[in-house]
């Protein structure tokens, strides 16, 4: 494969650009190198047309091993944040940012490793992809990987979370990931945080 950075999932895109045909080419996408030490493509998941489309980072290690977006600790919280908001799962269609587990191993297990940039790029086809089939009215912007993918580098999280910002002729409302609710020291804090941005996300559809 060449050079990270020169790579872009935009060669594996289907002629058809309907969520089935996409997530059937995604399942095959060598756009970077994550495919090789990743076990499959996880694409998103959710309604054909949906008024809520999540964006996280990239799969982690259960989201690996199952091929479902969120169904690990992280996806406890997005679902218990969701259901506190009011945010219905058949309204929402989730997927991530990269759609290939990023990992290094240390000992047995398989730490996850934060996408690069030009991972981050590769991959953006997919996302975009995504969002013209899905058009939701609202995105919800999980954390600084899928910032950086959909409202660009200079956008920050920690500085403009949980306000509504334009993306295209639609919405998105940013908050922090659900893995930092876990990570973080005041865990309560933390996730009063996240759910007080899903509101507005929720207000804003
Ligand atoms: N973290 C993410 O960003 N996405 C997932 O699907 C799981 C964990
Ligand atoms: Fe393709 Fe994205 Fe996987 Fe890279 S991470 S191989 S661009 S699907």
């Amino acid at each position: 494969m060449v050079k990270d950075g020169n790579n872009s999932a935009a060669h594996f895109l289907p002629d058809r650009l309907d969520l089935e045909s996409l997530r059937a080419a995604a399942a095959c996408c060598e756009g970077c190198d994550l495919y090789r030490n990743a076990t499959r493509t996880v694409f998103g998941e959710g309604p054909g047309r949906a008024a809520y489309m999540l964006v996280g980072e990239q799969p982690g290690d259960q989201e690996d091993r199952q091929g479902h977006p969120f169904v690990g600790p992280a996806g406890r919280i997005l679902d218990k944040g969701l259901a506190e908001a009011g945010i219905e799962r058949e309204d929402v269609y989730v997927t991530n940012a990269v759609k290939h587990f990023s990992w290094v191993p240390r000992g047995k297990r398989r730490v996850h490793q934060k996408p690069t940039a030009g991972q981050i790029t590769a991959c953006l086809p997919w996302l975009e992809a995504e969002l013209a089939a899905v058009e939701p009215r609202v995105v919800v912007v999980l954390g600084a990987t899928a910032a950086r993918a959909l409202l660009g580098p200079a956008f920050k999280v920690t500085r403009q979370r949980g306000e509504p910002v334009p993306l295209g002729d639609r919405l998105a409302v940013a908050t922090i990931h659900p893995s930092a609710v876990l990570r973080a020291p005041d865990r309560d804090a933390a996730y009063a945080g996240f759910l007080a941005d899903l509101k507005v996300a929720a207000g804003t559809a």
